[in-house]
């Protein structure tokens, strides 16, 4: 492997590796800071009857008890509508809704005193399955509908058909840092809130509006999250607003920090999906048409379900061309936890019902699941996707011709067919899966940013834009794209936390589209600052500004040469300005949400994987074995940073599909609220051939340092490991039958497709 000279370090990697590095939980608390507690709803759906917190308030070290009337603005923290109470008022509709905050001397003295309120309810009926609540038209939102293409006449003329239903689950972020926020009251009814969150303007909005403040009057920072995989895009909300609501009535500084249970019972996760299909397709396997509908549990509330229910609508072509398609999403509304932003924002859930059905149609033609997806591909050219955008970047022909070839695949597909033979407990599987990814916010105007970059007289260079740092690397890339534009070292550029009194009106760092937006808003800060003392130069000694070099950390020019810092000071006795601002917006976007057409991304990103595993077929375990990636990150601005992106994105995938199980008990409760119970991945997950390249790719469009966004795509290769296990479980039925398998992928729903497949 060749390292590049742009792998650099994350900014944080030192104190992150030292344990140095501040999260919002490391402030030390002035004096008088209170810590505060929820208490959550025990029941799914019930009027509220009565609240008796006379023992809470008589519990050590309580200070206050904050419910729905201690509000004075709207109750509500949703990013979209209006259904989201920050604190129940006299309705609960899901197991673990706050319902209110107790706020007392410690963490400790707050989360006992909750347990001695008396809650009086009346219970409604519950619905927590999808299916009901569709048949119910329990919707969060109206049912969404892509047409494109006659696929009834289709389906009625065509060799083959095929038709079925499968699901996928939903899936916690389980961020290593939990929902936290600490605010601090400020002189004339100011606050400063310190939070946990990837949209710190989001946050300052709605505790200005519960608080009925100005926006003005409220700041938000926020240095690096623990994690955030899109938990934090709207729901940090309610945790802000809570604790801002007890700051401002008593005048004093009040921390939230959830514990991983409430935060789990609390908080929404992906959205788990239903589907029900009809396909049409032709003796050599390409798909004709396809009438699919997406049933969404959302949860009890609408948060973000329409964008990520148009993103899923917006992926299920993945990377192939279908003439026909029908497709109907409906977010049901259940009596759970709102369901939000997570890792490809709905994205991998549309693109999974079209690899899944590809993977039938392979067994139904008896071919290898390779040469189905690579005949359905979109064209080199001319491709456009049922919504309208013409697909203009295609690479997912060369890409997985490279991959194909750099992992061996069809060598290896012997070698598994003859173990195969030759094993009857365990069995291999294997699988190639490919994903095109689009890339902007599905909203057009969220698709601005903005920076400000200042040179101080040492030379030294700060910069602050409207990204926030979650570990990804936004920071550490931003900072690269500075030290580029100016010629310096690295070393020389500093990120500063998110600030909302520095960068306004900022879009939440999600959609994968923080360097992209961010990047190019700080290159333009940098830019004004260069211009400016090219012309200062220029000027000064006489010299033409196109011979004007910022390289090394020097400046180069005809006859001349300075080091940088001297050219800052120079510029300083002269006043010339050091310091910018920046901005950005993604060009030629457009889309029309209520007919889902339109350009809705700028470019797309592409990547594939083989995935080879083991499944013993008595226990229903498997071990992934061997994963080969090649993902596309454009001219990748830091591949070492990339890599990274892409390798925990691909086992956060298999994590989704595999061992992630969200349950919930007859009443609603979430039973699997804690690491004892839910399964992500660990180190030993990782397989013991793990090979992860970047494809070579300048993105055709002109995005930061030609670039292509990482953050998100890859979470889709982690399909091939679920299609690997469900290849080594057809193979016990000579992969003549379709092992009817839904996600995840647990021991006990692999033992149940096994018991399918054998008959
Ligand atoms: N990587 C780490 N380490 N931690 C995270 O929380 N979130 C993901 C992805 N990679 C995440 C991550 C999600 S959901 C998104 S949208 C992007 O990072 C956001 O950052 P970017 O736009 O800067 O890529
Ligand atoms: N991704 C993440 N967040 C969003 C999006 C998206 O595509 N659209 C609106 N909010
Ligand atoms: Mo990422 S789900 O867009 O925060």
């Amino acid at each position: 492997m060749t390292v590049s000279k742009n792998a650099k370090a994350h900014e944080s990697a030192h104190l992150h590796v030292a344990g140095e590095a501040t999260f919002v939980d490391d402030i030390a608390p002035a004096q008088g800071t209170l810590h505060a507690a929820l208490y959550l709803s025990e029941h799914a759906h019930a009027r509220i009857v009565s609240i008796d917190v006379a023992d809470v308030l008589a519990s050590p070290g309580v200070h206050a008890v904050i419910t729905a009337d201690d509000i004075k603005g709207e109750n509500h923290c949703g990013p979209i509508l209006h259904d989201d109470p920050i604190l129940a008022d006299d309705l609960v509709q899901y197991v673990g809704q706050p319902v209110f905050a107790v706020i007392a001397d410690s963490q400790l003295l707050a989360r006992k005193a909750v347990k001695s309120a008396r809650v009086e309810i009346e219970p409604l009926d519950a619905v927590f399955d999808v299916q009901q609540a569709d048949e119910q038209h329990s919707w969060v939102l109206p049912p969404m509908h892509l047409q494109q293409g006659d696929t009834g006449s289709v389906l009625a003329s065509t060799e083959q058909t095929l038709s079925g239903a499968f699901s996928v689950g939903g899936q916690e972020h389980f961020y290593l840092e939990g929902q936290i926020a600490h605010v601090a009251p400020k002189e004339d009814g100011c606050l400063h809130l310190w939070c946990s969150t990837q949209h710190p303007t989001e946050m300052q909005h709605l505790v200005a509006q519960c608080l009925q403040r100005d926006a003005s009057q409220i700041l938000v920072e926020m240095r690096r999250m623990g994690g955030g995989f899109g938990g934090k895009e709207s729901q940090s909300a309610l945790i802000c607003c809570v604790a801002a609501i007890a700051a401002d009535k008593l005048q004093r500084p009040v921390r939230l920090r959830l514990d991983r249970d409430d935060d789990m019972q609390l908080t929404g996760k992906r959205h788990g999906f239903d589907y029900q299909y009809q396909v049409a397709f032709n003796a050599a396997g390409k798909l004709q048409a396809l009438q699919l509908k997406m049933l969404i549990n959302s949860g009890y509330s609408a948060d973000l379900s329409g964008p990520v229910a148009t993103r899923a609508i917006c992926h299920v072509d993945n990377a192939y061309q279908i003439e026909a398609v029908d497709v109907r999403a409906h977010c049901c509304k259940t009596n759970t936890q709102s369901n939000t932003a997570f890792r490809g924002f709905g994205g991998p859930q549309g693109a999974f019902a079209t690899e899944y059905i590809l993977d039938n149609i392979a067994r139904e033609t008896a071919q290898d699941a390779l040469d189905v997806r690579k005949l359905n591909f979109y064209p080199q050219q001319g491709g456009q996707t049922p919504y309208g955008q013409p697909v203009e970047d295609n690479v997912i022909h060369q890409l997985v011709e490279q991959l194909e070839q750099s992992s061996d695949y069809r060598a290896r597909r012997e070698q598994i067919d003859q173990f195969n033979a030759g094993s009857s407990i365990i069995k291999k599987g294997l699988a190639l899966t490919p994903v095109k990814f689009g890339i902007s916010f599905n909203v057009v105007h969220y698709n601005q940013a903005g920076a400000l970059v200042h040179v101080y007289t040492d030379g030294s260079v700060l910069v602050n834009h409207g990204g926030t740092e979650m570990g990804q690397g936004l920071h550490t890339k931003v900072a690269q794209v500075v030290s580029q534009e100016l010629g310096i070292d690295l070393k020389r550029v500093r990120a500063t936390a998110t600030d909302t009194s520095k960068v306004a009106n900022t879009s939440a760092t999600a959609a994968s589209t923080g360097s992209d937006l961010n990047g190019k808003a700080a290159q333009d800060a940098a830019r004004q600052i260069k211009t400016r003392l090219i012309d200062f130069l220029s000027s000064k000694f006489a010299v033409s500004p196109a011979s004007i070099r910022f390289e090394q950390n020097r400046v180069r020019a005809d006859g001349f040469e300075w080091s940088f810092e001297e050219v800052i000071h120079l510029a300083y006795q002269a006043r010339v300005q050091l310091w910018s601002d920046g901005f950005y917006k993604t060009p030629d976007l457009h889309w029309d949400k209520d007919k889902l057409r339109g350009s809705p991304f700028y470019y797309f990103a592409y990547g594939a994987v083989v995935s080879e595993v083991a499944v013993d077929t008595l226990t229903g375990e498997f071990k992934l074995l061997a994963a080969d990636l090649l993902h596309d990150a454009g001219n990748s601005i830091n591949p070492a940073i990339d890599k990274g992106q892409v390798e925990g994105a691909f086992i956060q995938g298999m994590g989704w599909l595999t061992s992630e199980q969200l349950c919930w008990d007859d009443s609603g409760r979430l039973s699997t609220h804690a690491p004892s119970t839910y399964k992500i991945p660990a180190v030993s997950d990782c397989p013991a051939r793990f090979k992860v390249e970047l494809f070579e790719n300048q993105n055709v469009k002109d995005t930061i340092l030609r670039s292509k966004a990482v953050g998100e795509p890859p979470l889709l290769l982690g399909f091939s490991v679920f299609f690997a296990i469900r290849d080594a479980i057809a193979s016990v039925a000579g992969h003549t039958i379709n092992p009817p398998l839904n996600a995840p992928a647990t021991p006990e729903s692999i033992l149940k497709a096994l018991e399918a497949c054998r008959g």
